[in-house]
């Protein structure tokens, strides 16, 4: 029997423990960090003036009407956040089963690009191109049946995003995952002189639970129709996420984006590995939607759980993250709380 602890020793030669001891030697031999240079900050936009509505599902995320959206991009850019995407709420009345608000050169997105430029010259616009924030059935594409047209659903999304391009976007992320669409947009976009506007694919998309407080916030979650499993990914599978990937990048895109994050880290990395392109992992409303949950309820540490979620990310080989906390965290990094 043991007489006291001092007794034994194991004689180890590596004591992984030993780096672990201070606050500066962990800082030493940490491997990754985030930076504000690795974050986009997703951003939902309504219609009208002074408006700053709350999304239910997404405590602390806002909707912004185009005034307080520029506001909100000078913060961004002040916190050194090298990027926002943004996603339209389309008024209900706009939506038919073409989408074809979408292919309004005045639509709402269209003048949140232009106001951006305008305001904010310094930050990086990206805009989904899909059909789901203007379809009455809120599917990506258009229907025949019960059917999401590919070729012709293509179509339309070069035309969208050609009007993106025109408003000022810099980024094209097409979100829809029809076969072909980043070859034809890239096509597109050339024909039309944006030879340098860039396309983020989101290469690697599941058919996911974890976007339902999105579809909350652009509206869409009450008129979806099915599920959108014939056109994004199946959760199971992993080599498809190459193929998908192989595909995009060979039709063109500049990055990648895998998406949701989390519970997708497998995929990030094998992602990073293989192509060694650009690669972005998007944490998802449902991702944001679980941390805030359990973390108003007193269930976990949310601030914890934000910066170890996001980490992650890093650690899985991601170059940045698409995240709904972009500017609580780019302000913790700016005042050194990290
Ligand atoms: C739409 C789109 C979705 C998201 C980004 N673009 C939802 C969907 O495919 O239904 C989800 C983002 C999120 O959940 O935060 N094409």
């Amino acid at each position: 029997m043991l007489k006291s602890y001092e007794q034994t020793s194991l004689h180890l030669s590596h004591r992984l423990r030993r780096n672990r001891k201070q606050e500066w030697s962990r800082n030493l031999v940490r491997e990754h960090r985030l930076n504000a240079a690795d974050l986009i900050w997703p951003l939902f936009i309504i219609e009208g003036e002074n408006v700053r509505q709350p999304v239910a599902s997404m405590p602390a995320v806002e909707r912004y009407s185009i005034d307080q959206a520029v506001i909100e991009a000078e913060k961004a850019a002040q916190l050194s956040i090298p990027a926002i995407a943004l996603f339209p709420y389309v008024s209900p009345s706009l939506r038919d089963t073409t989408g074809s608000e979408a292919l309004k050169p005045n639509n709402l997105i269209c003048r949140t690009i232009s106001a951006i430029k305008k305001a904010v010259p310094d930050i990086g616009i990206i805009c989904d191109v899909a059909l789901d924030p203007y379809t009455s059935h809120g599917h990506d594409g258009l229907l025949d049946g019960e059917i999401v047209l590919n070729d012709e659903t293509v179509a339309l999304l070069v035309q969208q995003a050609l009007l993106q391009a025109e408003a000022g976007a810099d980024i094209i992320a097409p979100s829809d995952m029809m076969d072909g669409r980043v070859g034809a947009i890239r096509q597109g976009l050339d024909a039309q002189g944006f030879e340098n506007v860039q396309i983020m694919s989101y290469a690697a998309k599941y058919a996911s639970a974890f976007y339902g407080p999105f579809r909350d916030a652009i509206g869409t979650q009450t008129v979806l129709t099915g599920d959108k499993k014939t056109y994004q990914m199946d959760p199971a599978n992993s080599d498809e996420a190459i193929r998908e990937t192989a595909m995009d990048i060979d039709e063109g895109a500049d990055m990648v984006m895998i998406k949701p994050g989390l519970p997708y880290l497998d995929i990030i990395r094998r992602i990073k590995d293989t192509f060694g392109m650009p690669t972005f992992a998007y944490q998802v409303s449902g991702e944001y939607a679980m941390i805030e949950a359990a973390a108003r309820n007193g269930w976990i540490d949310g601030e914890k759980a934000m910066v170890e979620s996001l980490i992650a990310f890093k650690r899985a080989g991601a170059d940045g993250i698409l995240t709904y906390y972009a500017p609580r965290i780019a302000r913790m990094l700016k005042e050194g709380r990290l």
